[in-house]
């Protein structure tokens, strides 16, 4: 079985080293447009099998999509990051095109793949992904709702002093610095609600840093983050490769679910072999549900260049 990671910079890299550490595939193929790159980095990898103890392969390549072919998930990466003091949006113009030919080209060689869409803004390159590759809209997954979860479940372990592991907690919405939800009401440590540990102010202090995580991180290292975004992917592969059916985060095709349509947005889903395979009603109080309407309306309006673009 094999999966391919389409973009060897940092988070596509650090995403294959987690799969294959994981032993998800019998091959990762790691492809980027730079000569020798995606090569070297598997090289690198690879000379790590006897150290960490795996049998899984990894082959890089420069732009040969024919090395793809047959790949059960395909998780895109490629595309400029962040630099500091820019948002996701800024990317659209550039991370379209390279979106739009690497679905293309994935395809042709994998057409019955699963496409994880990691690359920013997150959100719209998840929809141009649906609306240009005609597939079932199950098939198709934006990651970035598990990493923004993980940053949530993160900043309360900080500021709960407890351990994140203890902790459950989901962020929804965009995967954008003002548009994403934590959703702070139903956080839990050990079945119990984060309230009773932390009271509003802390509480919003947590939603505040966690809507920012990102931003945090590039503004430290120079560009964006990528130890979280890699391991998130795995996480979210591995539940399709292994058909675990857990419940995350991502930004899927609303069809009214959520009170939106004609977007992809982060709900909470049912990850299997199949791709997204439900829809999980988490039930919004109206406070919640007006956030998550007003960052569909952004969402939205970042779509709508993509007809400009
Ligand atoms: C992040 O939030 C890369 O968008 C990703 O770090």
């Amino acid at each position: 079985m094999k999966i391919t990671v389409v973009g060897a910079g940092n988070v596509g890299a650090t995403c294959a080293e987690a799969m294959v550490r994981m032993e998800l595939a019998t091959e990762v193929v790691l492809l980027d447009i730079k000569e020798g790159f995606a090569e070297g980095k598997a090289m690198d990898m690879n000379q790590t099998a006897t150290l960490h103890g795996f049998n899984t392969k990894v082959k890089g390549v420069t732009s040969n999509y024919a090395a793809t072919a047959g790949s059960e998930v395909i998780v895109i990466t490629s595309g400029l990051p962040r630099k500091p003091g820019m948002t996701r949006e800024e990317l659209i113009g550039t991370n379209a095109g390279i979106v739009r030919t690497v679905v293309s080209n994935s395809l042709q060689h994998s057409p019955d793949a699963i496409i994880v869409v990691i690359s920013n803004p997150m959100d719209t390159m998840t929809y141009l992904a649906v609306k240009e590759s005609g597939l079932a809209k199950n098939r198709i997954i934006g990651m970035g709702g598990i990493l923004d979860s993980s940053r949530f479940k993160y900043y309360l372990s900080e500021a709960m002093d407890v351990p994140a592991s203890d902790l459950q907690g989901s962020v929804i919405g965009g995967h954008g610095d003002t548009t994403m939800i934590p959703l702070t009401r139903l956080a839990t440590y050990q079945s119990t609600p984060v309230s009773n540990y932390l009271d509003e102010e802390g509480m919003s202090k947590v939603a505040a840093a966690t809507m920012v995580g990102g931003a945090t991180l590039t503004g430290l290292i120079g560009t964006s983050a990528w130890y979280a975004p890699g391991a998130a992917g795995a996480a979210l592969v591995a539940s399709i490769v292994r058909d675990q059916k857990k419940i995350f985060p991502c930004c899927v095709y609303l069809d009214g679910e959520y009170g939106q349509s004609d977007i992809c947005l982060g709900v909470p889903v049912v990850i299997g072999k199949n791709g997204w395979e439900k829809i999980v009603d988490y039930k919004l109080n109206d406070a919640e549900q007006a956030a998550f309407n007003k960052s569909a309306d952004a969402v939205r309006a970042m779509n709508s260049v993509l007809g400009t673009l």
